[in-house]
């Protein structure tokens, strides 16, 4: 049987992490699995049930019993909550902050780590997150930590929601930005952080193809 091999990329929002995640997938032939889609998947979840995403007595009345799985269609994730596929409502722009706050609650990121650890246990794939390598899978055959300065992330996440057709200020979702890596670096358990033997690249000024070539010369491939 092949070595089940397994990829941690964990970063701020909007570094470029997923797209990166992606063609790695794609170009290993293993999967990809989405960590920042589960968190955002459970934020919908309190929502929809009228529960504040920090109110961690309320979200525990559902998190245990959450029916949140992930499946792939034709190598992409799907998300589906309740039987219903959410991997589009997820990517609304008010989800992202409503995620941010309920991956600080330890409840949460207990229960959504023992599901990655069950996939990652299974199969060869490459994750992306914020804990990936310095907690999910501190024996990740290889650890990247994907960053960029908070004024490009913006730009790029301001081009890809004015693409969707969502209405935003740049510098609104700038200060979002800044205020999802602060909650993100700060939370008590298992902060946003690079793990010690993760590789840093800063995308900033670099293209996807020399990401990835990057990525590739460390692996290997
Ligand atoms: O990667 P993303 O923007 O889709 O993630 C949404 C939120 O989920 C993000 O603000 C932080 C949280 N998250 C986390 O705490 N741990 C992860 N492994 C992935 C995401």
């Amino acid at each position: 049987m092949d070595k089940i091999i397994r990829i941690a990329l964990d970063g701020p929002s909007g570094s470029g992490k997923s797209t990166i995640a992606k063609r790695l997938s794609n170009k290993l032939n293993i999967l990809y699995l989405d960590t920042g889609a589960m968190y955002r998947a459970t934020a919908i979840k309190a929502l929809s049930l009228g529960i504040d995403t920090l109110d961690e007595q309320g979200v525990m009345t559902f998190i245990n019993d959450i029916d949140l799985t992930v499946k792939y269609v034709d190598g992409a994730q799907r998300t589906i909550l309740d039987g219903v596929d959410v991997s589009e409502k997820i990517r609304e722009p008010h989800v992202s902050m409503a995620a941010s706050n309920i991956s600080s609650l330890k409840c949460v990121r207990l229960k959504m780590v023992e599901m990655q650890r069950k996939i990652a246990g299974e199969t060869s794939c490459v994750l992306d997150g914020r804990d990936i390598g310095s907690y999910v899978l501190p024996n990740a055959d290889y650890k990247f930590y994907i960053t960029a300065s908070v004024e490009v992330r913006a730009d790029r996440r301001f081009k890809e929601l004015t693409l969707k057709g969502h209405k935003v200020d740049f510098e609104e979702l700038k200060k979002e930005i800044e205020q999802r890596d602060y909650n993100d670096k700060t939370r008590d358990f298992a902060p946003l952080t690079k793990a010690f033997d993760a590789i840093e690249i800063d995308t900033s000024f670099m293209t996807i193809e020399q990401v990835i070539g990057k990525v590739l010369s460390v692996i290997g491939e």
